[in-house]
């Protein structure tokens, strides 16, 4: 019994394709990328593969042809193949939510078809994104104007999660594109911090809160909203002015109209649009209104462009489908916990923590859609920073540490501001840390330097790590664009191996109502009766004392 339509599938460690996988391991397991290089010349021309200038190369991985024809066995035996139709057929693959996962629509022409419950859902896509295309050039043009007459300078955009991470990823990655004589922040953490540094130098009459959240239950955003609100009016007075300087992204009308907000004023998307993959829906307003409606068209038709290579492709030339293989390969067979993102191009900085929700809340998982608990590990950790800046902080460990940390590398042959020498000396370090990582260095080159006998040891670098490189010509909306549907398409390949529900997230309630529970607890007047464990009883006694204290 699972809540799919899908009949229940055999065990993951009991398919063929798995088993001759963990055989094969048995063989291939110890080989070292130097040897699989040096008996294919060819290798680095071979193992590749391209998508729209979007270009893969996996070689670097340690795996030979019969482990990627195994892979390929067991995406087959996996139906990921049917997946992939049910995906874009718009059924319920989210079956622990009964709903379809069906984010590809968003980036659909105005000519193609996806139907929820037997209803195409491109003419309201499309009149979501004409909705925003006039609200935005609106605000870029100064037609719109703050509730005493000001153009609006200042966008900041509330949420949390997906409501925030796509937004901030996509305006970092995407501001050269975007208009830079306007402000553009991002209010997602409940901390009061968070929202006195983000408002402090603006101006309420110049400043328009746009308020992300698909439920419009979040506590963070509401809380963060709230205080906007009050923000606002201490300096606009009238309960009216929120009209002028708040709008809203939400599938929850009514909650948004209970907050003041006019749900013509409303950018509506759906439940079928899990919060991580929504930054091509009206949650990424804020980047429409930075970089422009015509770049945003252009970032969907990237995403598009990834998503129909993904549906189509052969799957031994398809990118996400090879991406996502090599990630069960180096998870389940090698044991790498953990997956490094190095994107050398500092547009890029908030991309890994964009994937860790991306991949994480998809694929932290350890029931499968059957119900039962999976039988190896799933969802590595994501992680990441932009090159050259890890390679002087956590590279150390990737070399020569004890565990083995796959890398993703990003770069751009194209710089978008060149300066001098510097993407030269950039690219260089990118390929050479994709080098040194599969090739390392032995000890007889070592020794060869003429380093003294005891420094040896400390010198030899093992090598055998494996690594992606993705190059791409430029940094455009429309790359940005394939770049995540990549990865989102990689994330759900790992998830139909694994048999997991990618678009549910229950594990992140039980602490959402601990905490509802706490709340009263640290604010009470009256010494509350706790009873949790001796531990959190003692944590919140203590902020009480302190906090008592300190009045
Ligand atoms: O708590 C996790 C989560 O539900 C994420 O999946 C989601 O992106 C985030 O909270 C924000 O949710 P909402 O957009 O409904 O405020």
């Amino acid at each position: 019994m699972n809540g799919s339509a899908a009949p229940p599938r055999a065990q993951l460690t009991a398919l063929p394709a798995w088993q001759a996988l963990a055989e094969h391991y048995g063989r291939v397991g110890k080989l070292h990328l130097r040897q699989i290089f040096a008996e294919d010349p060819q290798r680095g021309e071979r193992l590749v593969a391209e998508a729209g200038g979007l270009y893969l190369d996996y070689s670097k991985n340690r795996v030979t042809d019969e482990t990627l024809r195994l892979l390929l066995q067991l995406a087959k035996e996996c139906g990921l193949a049917e997946s992939i139709a049910a995906m874009f057929g718009g059924q319920k693959i989210n079956a622990s939510e009964q709903r379809p996962a069906l984010h590809i629509a968003l980036n659909a022409r105005q000519d193609e078809h996806f139907l929820v419950d037997g209803i195409d859902v491109v003419p309201e896509v499309h009149a979501v994104l004409q909705h925003m295309a006039v609200f935005s050039e609106d605000i870029r043009s100064g037609r719109w104007l703050g509730y005493t007459g000001k153009a609006i300078r200042n966008i900041v955009n509330i949420g949390i999660g997906g409501s925030d991470l796509g937004p901030v990823m996509a305006y970092e990655a995407l501001r050269y594109y975007s208009r830079r004589d306007m402000n553009f922040r991002f209010l997602s953490n409940i901390d009061g911090t968070d929202f006195v540094e983000v408002t402090r130098d603006l101006d309420p009459e110049e400043t328009l809160f746009i308020i992300v959240s698909k439920t419009f239950a979040t506590l963070e955003t509401l809380t963060n909203a709230c205080t906007a609100r009050d923000w606002s009016l201490r300096k606009l007075k009238d309960k009216s002015a929120i009209q002028k300087h708040f709008v809203a992204v939400s599938t929850n009308a009514e909650g948004v109209a209970e907050f003041g907000i006019d749900t013509a004023n409303m950018f509506g998307f759906w439940d079928w649009v899990g919060g991580r993959y929504s930054m091509d829906s009206a949650v990424g307003l804020s980047t429409m209104i930075a970089i422009g409606a015509r770049n945003f068209r252009d970032m969907l038709s990237g995403f598009h462009a990834m998503d129909e290579h993904f549906r189509s492709t052969p799957f031994e030339r398809n990118l996400p489908v090879l991406m996502g293989l090599l990630a069960i390969w180096n998870n389940n067979f090698l044991g790498a916990g953990t997956v490094a993102v190095l994107p050398y191009e500092h547009y890029l900085k908030r991309f890994p923590a964009y994937l860790q929700q991306l991949a994480m809340e998809s694929n932290g998982k350890h029931v499968t859609l059957d119900g039962d608990r999976v039988a190896v590990p799933t969802g590595p950790v994501y992680w990441g920073e932009p090159g050259t800046n890890g390679q002087h902080s956590f590279y150390q460990l990737i070399h020569q540490g004890t565990q083995i940390v796959p890398c993703d590398f990003i770069g751009f042959c194209q710089p978008l501001n060149p300066v001098g020498r510097h993407h030269a000396l950039l690219l260089a370090n990118l390929f050479a840390q994709a080098e040194a990582l599969a090739f390392g260095k032995t000890a007889d080159q070592v020794r060869a330097e003429g380093k003294p006998a005891w420094l040896v040891p400390h010198l030899v670098c093992d090598g055998n790590r494996p690594t992606n490189t993705i190059l791409a010509p430029c940094l455009t909306p429309q790359t940005l664009g394939q770049l995540v549907a990549l990865y989102e398409h990689s994330v759900f390949t790992q998830g139909i191996i694994w048999n997991i529900d990618s678009f549910d997230q229950w594990g992140v309630e039980l602490g959402k109502l601990l905490a509802q529970r706490i709340i009263p607890e640290l604010e009470s007047v009256e010494e509350p009766e706790l009873k949790h464990d001796s531990s959190t009883n003692a944590l919140i006694w203590r902020y009480r004392r302190l906090r008592k204290e300190e009045s």
